[in-house]
């Protein structure tokens, strides 16, 4: 070959070189973008007051499919979580006692997927008398609250429950017209607002909170009208909580042996999350239990709320380099210890309950002691429920739970001292 050919022969080998270099750039260029967003064909044809999630399955498959895990019912790999509705009654014996006449004490299941909410509020044995009971458990209330107006919180749970189809569907977080995140409870969004805060500028983000945290909260029903409200005015922390009730003087019944007006705490999980770790670092309740999965080329969200326990990988492994099982143990270490202060301070609890009634059988069963021992019962026994109800057994923030039940089992002595403190004066007046 001459020089001049070897010449071109090679410019052309390069510009060969650099087309397919260009070229593969390009096709995987193509498919990450493919992956990172999956443009979903957005349906204009479903109605906008659809609340039946298999019409939406007609448009959104891949995310149907993945609702409908959430029949499985399993333990799986959790400890003290997980989908089986095991008899929580059992497993914690105190409850019994701490929750005696109020309609806990008649069953307490662990939770189970959101396909049967409906089924579950319908059948359990705690007997709802009012339509509110229904708010975070189907699809179709906003439509009922529309319907009825304020009057639906405090209607006949029988009537309403029976114009309640769905359970929790896709209508409670997507605009069925645009699939945009959205909120349709109001006692979120007027909590919020109270705060200072406009849930309809939230950002993409926040809504990965938010649209959780219509239901995942601690409530309460206002006296007269039973409308749905959460107690955040002064803050998200326990003690914040537990001032907005004082300010109130509200109770949810008064415990019969005892005689302590005393608040059922309800699943605070979006409070509980306020300023842990994860939280901190920006994180939303979507990026441990709504995972991205591959299904082929595209990127779906997981709409199998669940135990994060299931799907370790993809989960946690999206930021932490240990590996999955590593971060189970991490995660049982926390849990394990938790469930031990629980035990503590719900045994603390019963004992303190014990003294109070014997105190309550006193010629004067109203005097100051017993009303201190009381007021401390009142305020260990919140502290004890807040931890006891919320769903992650301390994961969601242990430093935060950790240091409330240490509240809770000082608070649970003293009131057992106070009310002991009163036995022993009435035995010995003379001292
Ligand atoms: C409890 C709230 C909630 C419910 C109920 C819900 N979704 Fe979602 N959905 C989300 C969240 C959060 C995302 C992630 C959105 C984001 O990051 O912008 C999402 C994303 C989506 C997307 C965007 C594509 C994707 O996979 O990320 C589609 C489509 C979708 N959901 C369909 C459905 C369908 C169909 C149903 C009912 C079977 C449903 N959703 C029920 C919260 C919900
Ligand atoms: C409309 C109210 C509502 C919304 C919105 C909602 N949940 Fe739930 N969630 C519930 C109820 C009620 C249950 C318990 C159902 C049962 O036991 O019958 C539950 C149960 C769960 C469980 C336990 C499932 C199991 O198998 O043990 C997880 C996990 C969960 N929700 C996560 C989420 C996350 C994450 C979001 C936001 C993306 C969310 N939920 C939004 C009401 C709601
Ligand atoms: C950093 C990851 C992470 C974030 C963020 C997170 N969770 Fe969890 N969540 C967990 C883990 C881990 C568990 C414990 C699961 C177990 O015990 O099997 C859990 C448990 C739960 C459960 C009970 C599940 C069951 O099996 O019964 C619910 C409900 C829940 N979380 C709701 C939420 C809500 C609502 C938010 C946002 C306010 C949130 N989580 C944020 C990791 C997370
Ligand atoms: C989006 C990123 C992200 C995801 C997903 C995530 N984490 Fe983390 N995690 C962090 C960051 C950031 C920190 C704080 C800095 C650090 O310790 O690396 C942290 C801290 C922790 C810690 C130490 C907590 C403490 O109190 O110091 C544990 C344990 C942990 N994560 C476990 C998990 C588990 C288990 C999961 C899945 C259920 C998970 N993380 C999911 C980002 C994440």
């Amino acid at each position: 070959m001459s020089p001049a050919r070897v010449r071109s022969t090679t410019i052309l080998l390069l510009a060969g070189l650099v087309l397919v270099a260009v070229a593969l750039a390009g096709w995987s260029l193509w498919t990450m973008r493919n992956l990172e967003s999956r443009a979903v064909p957005i349906s204009t044809q479903i109605a906008t007051d659809e609340t039946d999630p298999a019409v939406f399955g007609r448009y959104y498959p891949l995310e149907y499919d993945s609702y409908r895990e959430n029949s499985q019912i399993s333990r799986g790999p959790s400890k003290y979580g997980g989908s089986e509705p095991y008899d929580r009654l059992a497993e914690y014996p105190y409850m019994k006692t701490l929750w005696k006449g109020y309609s806990f004490e008649k069953g307490y299941n662990e939770d189970r997927g959101h396909v049967y909410s409906l089924e579950d509020v319908k059948s359990t044995p705690r007997s709802p008398t009012q339509a509110v009971c229904l708010t975070c458990k189907s699809a179709d209330v906003p439509g009922l609250i529309r319907k009825y107006g304020e009057k639906y919180y405090s209607m006949p749970f029988a009537q309403l429950s029976a114009e309640a189809t769905h359970p929790i569907g896709c209508s409670d977080c997507h605009d069925p017209r645009t699939m945009e995140l959205r909120i349709t409870r109001p006692a979120f969004r007027e909590a919020m607002a109270r705060r200072g805060v406009d849930v309809d500028r939230a950002t993409r983000r926040e809504m990965r909170t938010y649209v959780c945290a219509q239901c995942h909260v601690e409530y309460y029903f206002q006296p007269g009208t039973s409308k749905l409200t959460f107690p955040w005015d002064k803050g998200f922390d326990p003690e914040e909580e537990y001032a907005y009730y004082q300010d109130l003087g509200f109770h949810d019944w008064v415990h019969p042996g005892a005689g302590t007006p005393l608040l059922k705490a309800q699943h605070p999980d979006f409070e509980v999350f306020q300023g842990s770790v994860h939280q901190a670092a920006g994180l939303a309740c979507a990026d441990c239990h709504m995972p991205y999965r591959r299904e082929g080329n595209v990127k779906v969200t997981s709409h199998w709320w669940t135990s994060p326990l299931r799907h370790l990988d993809g989960t946690c492994t999206v930021c932490h380099t240990e590996d999955a099982e590593l971060l189970k143990q991490r995660v049982f270490y926390t849990q394990d210890r938790v469930k031990d202060l629980l035990d503590r301070a719900g045994r603390a609890l019963a004992a303190a309950i014990e003294a109070i009634q014997r105190a309550t059988a006193l010629p004067d069963a109203d005097a100051e002691p017993i009303r201190k021992a009381r007021d401390l019962h009142r305020q260990a026994q919140w502290y004890w429920d807040w931890c006891s109800a919320e769903n992650s057994t301390g994961f969601h923030n242990p430093q935060k739970i950790m240091a409330t039940l240490g509240k809770a089992i000082d608070l649970a002595h003293q009131a057992r001292a106070a009310a002991l403190a009163a036995v022993h004066a009435e035995a010995s007046p003379g001292r």
